[in-house]
């Protein structure tokens, strides 16, 4: 799978010319594409690279309890493969995850947020579901995630991760 979102139909019978296999650089590629917006009944717009200023993301991390601290999305933001941004008519963000990438096959999935007013509406779900689409056609192959037990169901049931091993350190409790 190239990196930059295009694709060989992977079901497709390997190419054929009479009974002559095609030459590999004669296959067939298409564009795998993902809309950049998806809009719902209930007046939720998702986007992919949406814009997104560091004052609604204070705002957002405020809106569901957190500890908003100002200047980290913009020193977030260039690393980043993408983000999907859910907002409502008015333009409210109620919803952002954001996905960075190895570079290559791999995606990681973090910071989902639901704007508190607006929790247990399926914004949360949408939301990582766009993400994962668009990491697809970006070219990654795997979408990793890690969570809190609480959140078990969310990421499991409601948006389709598959239980892995996985590890982590927490790098500041190295001995130096
Ligand atoms: C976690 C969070 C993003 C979920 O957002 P959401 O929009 O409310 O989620 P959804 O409505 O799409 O949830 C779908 C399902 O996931 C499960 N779920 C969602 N939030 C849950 C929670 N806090 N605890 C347990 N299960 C939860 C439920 O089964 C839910 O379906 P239900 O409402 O029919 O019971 C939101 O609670 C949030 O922003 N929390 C604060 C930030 C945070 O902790 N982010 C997670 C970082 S890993």
């Amino acid at each position: 799978m190239s990196r930059l979102g295009w694709d060989r139909p992977e079901r497709s019978p390997a190419p054929v010319c009479g009974n002559v296999p095609l030459a590999p650089c004669a296959v067939a590629f298409v564009r795998v594409t993902a809309e950049p917006i998806e809009s719902f009944p209930d007046a939720v717009v998702l986007r992919w690279r949406g814009p997104l200023d560091d004052g609604e993301m204070v705002d957002l991390v405020s809106s569901h309890g957190g500890t908003p601290v100002p200047g980290w999305w913009d020193e977030i933001r260039p690393h980043s493969l993408g983000w999907v941004t859910a907002r409502i008519g008015d333009g409210t963000v109620v919803g952002f995850v954001n996905v960075v990438s190895d570079g290559g096959d791999h995606a990681f999935l973090v910071d989902t947020k639901t704007r508190g007013t607006h929790q247990r509406r399926k914004v949360a779900t949408r939301v990582v579901n766009f993400a994962a689409k668009h990491a697809k056609a970006a070219g990654c192959e795997w979408l990793h995630v890690d969570f809190e037990p609480d959140l078990r169901s969310f990421y499991f049931d409601a948006c389709g991760f598959q239980r892995t091993d996985a590890g982590l350190i927490h790098l500041p409790s190295l001995p130096v």
